[in-house]
């Protein structure tokens, strides 16, 4: 008995060394953990169940035989983070690079297909030289069916990708597909196709950071929704992530413990300038409004003229949406329509209730943002929006201009409540814009056109630059003081808890894409 307790104990023992000592020593020269020592730091301790440690490639081209290492390149099982149960694959690039075999993707599939089974979340973290180029067509089998189960899986479970090494290729399609993609600065890269190919093809000079670096990703593509500084801190952003998420489709996300108190913050009283033109950071209000310290930005780097992210409201995890006028006005665009898009699609898929902060002058005009398909585009977000069922709360802190009036969680596309502040101005456009078109012959025809104009555009600010025209018909709820939003939020949102929308039997819409 002792002897088949060592043999097994030698085996763990080489499973456990992966491709070796000098490999692991390379990937921490590279400040770089190893898969193993990425899924100990992410879990619990001791959480760790490993599933597959013993499996081995089935190769035989190129003497792959006398190649054989236990995992084949991956870390799979389960655990928990804070109590709850997770999914994890680590790939471990000490062997073969971490190249993806027939072996290794069965792996990897084989924990997808528990964790929709049983409803927890999947987390990929990839570190992979891309097909196991011995392999050839089997390789690209074994991502075709990963790829297959994340669609499956997409909107049932959570799944978050962790690039922590080279993710190139085919390889790339699959943190594509999952709900959020996490990448380490300086160690890791995302493309299709390296820097080699691209000097072939297209004749550009470019490095393999400079092509699909965290940098890249996450202010010029917004492929990536999170950076990291290093892997512990990659590690721990999925955990926050995870903190405001249900474990599947089918739950709501855990409402923390909290009694309603003095709500009044007077600080959102001053946020908004006198002047309509001024520009002020969004963030201030969303921070006087949630609970402190509670919001966790995604896309921080990419389209910041809109702001996305998770919060607590009343100790509930909320989806944030919110214009930014520090940026471009906060107007809405190609990236910022898609980015809010993606993520009020998630939060709706996974039960999390919506609040659309909105002060948006329109849409960003130009020959750019016309043939980059801004019609297309910021139709993303009016579909995501209107199709969204979980409860949807706005607040108008200022302007809500002409079609991004509409697309910005109005009434009419299906808000709960509508909430406007004093200083909002709901028209169709600015008051000079406004003048300048409808009393264009008045103007032209007066004495000084200057003046003219001036009196018209009070005329027109005096009627339209309010919330109470909108409020007169119900598209607005209730026009509130700022320092009061708090309070009427954790109570709107409380009210909605059990909010239920049937839709007609439909195999599914078609998003404008
Ligand atoms: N298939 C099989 N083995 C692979 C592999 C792959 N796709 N990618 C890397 N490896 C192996 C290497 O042969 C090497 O093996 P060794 O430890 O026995 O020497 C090991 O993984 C590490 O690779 P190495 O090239 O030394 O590491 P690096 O950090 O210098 O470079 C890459 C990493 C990913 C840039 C480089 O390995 C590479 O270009 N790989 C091929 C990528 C590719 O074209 N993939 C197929 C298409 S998706």
């Amino acid at each position: 008995m002792s002897q088949k307790i060592d043999e097994l104990n030698h085996k763990i023992e080489q499973a456990k060394l992966g491709g070796g000592q000098k490999r692991i020593d390379k990937q921490h020269e590279k400040k770089k953990l190893t898969a193993r020592e990425r899924v100990e730091y992410f879990l619990d301790e001791g959480s760790f169940e490993e599933i597959g440690m013993f499996v081995t490639h089935r190769t035989t081209d190129f003497n792959m035989q006398d190649q054989v290492y236990y995992g084949d390149g991956v870390v799979t099982g389960f655990g928990t983070v804070d109590g709850r149960l997770v999914y994890v694959y680590a790939q471990d690039f000490t062997v073969f690079g971490g190249a993806l075999s027939e072996t290794h993707a069965e792996k990897i599939c084989k924990v997808m297909d528990h964790a929709v089974k049983v409803g927890a979340p999947i987390i990929g973290l990839n570190d992979s030289g891309g097909a196991r180029i011995q392999e050839g067509v089997r390789s690209l089998g074994g991502y075709a069916d990963i790829f297959y189960r994340n669609v499956q899986a997409s909107g049932v479970v959570p799944q978050i990708s962790a690039i922590m090494g080279p993710c190139a290729g085919g390889a790339v399609y699959s943190p594509a597909m999952t709900d959020f993609t996490i990448m380490v600065e300086n160690t890791s890269y995302m493309f299709v196709t390296g820097p080699n190919v691209v000097k072939t093809v297209t004749n550009e000079e470019v490095t393999a950071e400079e092509l699909g670096g965290a940098s890249a990703h996450s202010t010029k593509s917004g492929v990536t929704h999170l950076t990291a500084l290093n892997d512990v801190e990659c590690l721990e952003n999925i955990k926050t992530l995870l903190s405001y998420m249900p474990q599947n489709n089918q739950e709501k996300p855990e409402k923390l413990e909290y009694r309603i108190q003095d709500e009044v913050r007077e600080t959102l009283e001053d946020i908004v300038p006198e002047n309509p033109n001024k520009p002020y950071d969004m963030h201030e209000v969303i921070n006087g409004i949630i609970d402190e310290d509670s919001f966790f930005e995604i896309h921080k780097d990419y389209a910041d003229n809109i702001i996305v992210g998770f919060s607590r409201i009343g100790g509930r995890s909320v989806g944030v949406v919110a214009n930014q006028p520090m940026s471009l006005a906060g107007v809405l665009d190609v990236d910022a329509s898609k980015k809010a898009a993606r993520f009020v699609r998630f939060c709706d898929a996974f039960n999390i209730p919506l609040l659309v902060l909105v002060d948006v002058p329109g849409f960003l005009p130009g020959t750019d943002q016309e043939w980059n398909g801004i019609i297309l585009n910021g139709a993303k977000l009016l579909y995501a929006l209107s199709e969204a069922t979980v409860p949807r709360i706005s607040v108008i802190t200022r302007k809500a201009y002409g079609g991004a009036y509409d697309v910005m969680n109005s009434k009419h596309i299906g808000a709960d409540l509508n909430y406007a502040w004093p200083t909002s101005e709901i028209a169709v456009m600015g008051a000079k814009g406004a003048s300048e078109i409808i009393f264009r012959k008045e103007i032209q025809a007066a004495e000084d056109p200057e003046i003219k104009l001036s009196e018209k555009e009070k005329e027109y600010a005096d009627a339209f630059a309010n919330p109470y025209k909108a409020a007169q018909r119900g598209f607005v709820d209730e026009v509130i003081m700022p320092k009061s939003t708090r309070r009427k939020l954790i109570k709107a949102f409380a009210m909605l808890e059990n909010k239920e929308v049937l839709r007609p039997n439909r195999k599914h819409g078609n998003i404008p894409l």
